[in-house]
Formats: C-alpha cells, sequence, structure tokens
C-alpha cells in the first residue's frame, strides 16, 4: 500500500481523475470499480470535464458499483443507483447496460449478490476500483468486523454509518438498516485499488490505518496486503500524521 499525499483535495481529485482517464486511453473496455459518498464527487466532476473538453469516451468501458442499500428503489434521491445518474452516467457516453450496481429491490437478494459477483467475473474482474473509507474504517460498506474471505453479501450496517449517512437523509429513521456490498475478497481481486481520504474529520481513521495493524477490525487495512493499493490523502486527513 503506498501513501500519496497532496496539499488539497482540489488537487487530490485532479491527479486522481487523470489517473482514471489516462487508463480509460490506455484500455477503453477499462473495469471500473466505483464508489458513492462525498469523497469521490470532486473526481467525477473532473472525469465529466474531461469528457466535454478532450471527448474521453467510455462507450466501452464497463462499471462495477461497490453497494446500494436495500429497499430503496433506483429513483429514490438517496439511492447509489440515483448517485451515479447525477454525478457521472448523466453526464458521460457510457452506455446504461454496462454500468452495474446492486439492486436492493431484489426479491431475492442472496440470489443478487451471487449474481453480482458472477457479472464481475464475466466483466474479467476490475481493473481499478475506487474506494472511500467510513469513520469507523469501513470499506464499500464492509463494517469492522467483517471477514477478510467476503464476498458480495448482506450487511446490517452499523449505528456508526447511518448516523454519518443521516445527513443525506431527513432523519436517521429514514436510513436504510441494510445495504448489499461487495465483499472484501471481492474489493481485493482487483488489479489496482485508489482508496481516497480527504478532510479533518478523516484524519483520525487515517492515523488508524498507518499506525495498527492488518486486522478484521479495521476493514480498510487489508489493502496493506494487496500490491497495486493507493492510498490518496489529501493535508487535512494527514494531520495527525505530519508534525
Ligand atoms: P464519504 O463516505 O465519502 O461520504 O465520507 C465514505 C464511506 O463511508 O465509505
Amino acid at each position: 500500500m503506498r501513501i500519496i499525499e497532496f496539499e488539497s483535495a482540489e488537487r487530490l481529485h485532479e491527479i486522481v481523475a487523470q489517473e482514471i482517464i489516462k487508463r480509460v486511453q490506455n484500455n477503453p473496455q477499462l473495469v471500473l470499480g466505483l464508489a458513492t459518498g462525498s469523497t469521490p464527487i470532486g473526481v467525477y466532476k473532473k472525469l465529466v470535464e474531461d469528457h466535454k473538453k478532450n471527448g474521453t469516451s467510455y462507450k466501452q468501458v464497463t462499471t462495477f458499483n461497490l453497494d446500494e442499500y436495500v429497499g430503496l428503489a433506483k429513483d429514490h434521491p438517496q439511492s447509489y443507483h440515483a448517485f451515479m445518474q447525477e454525478y457521472l452516467f448523466n453526464h458521460i457516453d457510457i452506455p446504461s447496460h454496462q454500468t452495474h450496481i446492486p439492486n436492493g429491490l431484489a426479491s431475492d437478494l442472496e440470489k443478487e449478490c451471487q449474481q453480482y459477483e458472477k457479472m464481475i467475473q464475466q466483466a474479467g474482474g476490475i481493473d481499478l476500483q475506487i474506494l472511500g473509507i467510513g469513520l469507523n474504517g469501513h470499506i464499500g460498506f464492509n463494517e469492522p468486523g467483517t471477514p477478510f474471505s467476503s464476498e458480495t453479501h448482506v450487511v446490517e450496517l452499523t449505528e456508526s454509518t447511518r448516523n454519518a449517512n443521516s445527513r443525506f437523509f431527513a432523519s436517521i429513521d429514514e436510513v436504510p438498516t441494510h445495504a448489499i456490498t461487495m465483499g472484501l475478497n471481492t474489493i481485493m481481486q482487483s488489479k489496482e485499488i485508489f482508496l481516497l481520504i480527504t478532510g479533518s474529520q478523516k484524519a483520525e481513521i487515517f492515523r488508524r490505518l498507518m499506525e495498527e495493524d492488518v486486522s478484521e477490525d479495521l476493514p480498510a487495512s487489508i489493502l496493506k496486503r494487496h500490491p497495486q493499493a493507493f492510498v490518496y490523502v489529501d493535508e487535512e486527513a494527514a494531520s495527525l500524521l505530519s508534525s
């Protein structure tokens, strides 16, 4: 796991976007793993700007999102389907059938998880997975204690995660209690991984990630075992480590 530090989130977004664009240009059929949450929004903005200005094409790109809430319709404003449309898919030329997000309304959720896992394999695996990190160290919705061997599965969200995400809902009672997420093993199968960490509220979890051993209590720590995992961190998130 390599750490790359930036003086600002803006600069981090720019460089991460450039790295993604480079990979799409080198391999137009790239399989891209995507994340939601506030962290990657700045990167998606840069991808959209570049698509409009320079015409980088996503016509042959395939995407797989990390997760989706259980029980929210695709057009619910807080669903990750709606998020991806709003911040990326509506603004680039990717055909919708090449974008994949777990279906949180599937009648058989277990089957949905197995099919999602299979689709990733059939696409040849994920070339580059983008990740954010939760305040409790989760990646995707893999909360502390999730087995490292996990594949796509249904999770019960922790109170910490529901609280953190309640800022997007009218009240905490409206935050779904469950989600479908790629597992830690699914994520680790990606050929390359970019974990993005920005803002002072992430300083403590970044400090833990740097200082603690690999353990299922800190799901993101598994990335230390990945040969091509890069952590892009801004100055604010790194503030508890720099003197
Ligand atoms: P955030 O979420 O980007 O909104 O901070 C990250 C996460 O919970 O994985």
